[in-house]
């Protein structure tokens, strides 16, 4: 089981991959939330965060204009331009968030290694109190307001114990 004290005593730094399908609601905003998360406890140096998507529709674009309008009103600003997951994400990243279970799937049959795939950690591990009801990070893509709000409490939430686990 991945230990976030363990790998930061190792590397001097925890790398986090968040990944979701099209890399332009779910995962471009848990980097923008974590980014932010991390900053608030003085920890910005100790992270290296980045985003990807397991589906190759919207490479090189800006986040979802919904998605950038609610995070927006939670003081984030997101500029991550979309990308596909790589197989070599899996060497430059500690740890992998798939936001569901089909990312999920996506990235365990990507895994090079059995060590790789030990990687793979979804979101939902990371909700705490009555977050912990949702077993994943819902798709709000075809939703309104309340699936991007939903969103970016439940990664509020999972990223404020994953920032903690540095502890
Ligand atoms: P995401 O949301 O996986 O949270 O970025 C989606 C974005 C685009 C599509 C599906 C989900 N799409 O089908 O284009």
């Amino acid at each position: 089981m991945i230990n976030i004290k363990d790998i930061y005593n190792k590397n001097g730094k925890v790398r986090v991959l968040f990944v979701c399908l099209g890399n332009i609601c779910r995962s471009p905003a848990a980097e923008g939330v974590m980014l932010v998360e991390v900053a608030e406890r003085g920890d910005a140096d100790k992270w290296v965060i980045d985003s990807a998507g397991t589906g190759n529709y919207h490479i090189g674009d800006l986040p979802d204009r919904r998605m950038r309008v609610h995070a927006t009103r939670r003081g984030l600003s997101l500029t991550h331009r979309a990308r596909q997951v790589r197989e070599s994400d899996f060497v430059d990243f500690d740890i992998i968030i798939p936001m569901d279970a089909s990312n999920e799937r996506h990235l365990r049959l990507m895994a090079p290694t059995v060590e790789a795939e030990g990687k793979i950690v979804p979101m939902a591990h990371f909700l705490t109190g009555a977050m912990r009801h949702y077993d994943h990070v819902p798709d709000p893509y075809y939703s309104g307001a309340e699936g991007f709000e939903l969103v970016l409490d439940l990664l509020a939430d999972g990223c404020r114990t994953l920032a903690s686990q540095l502890y």
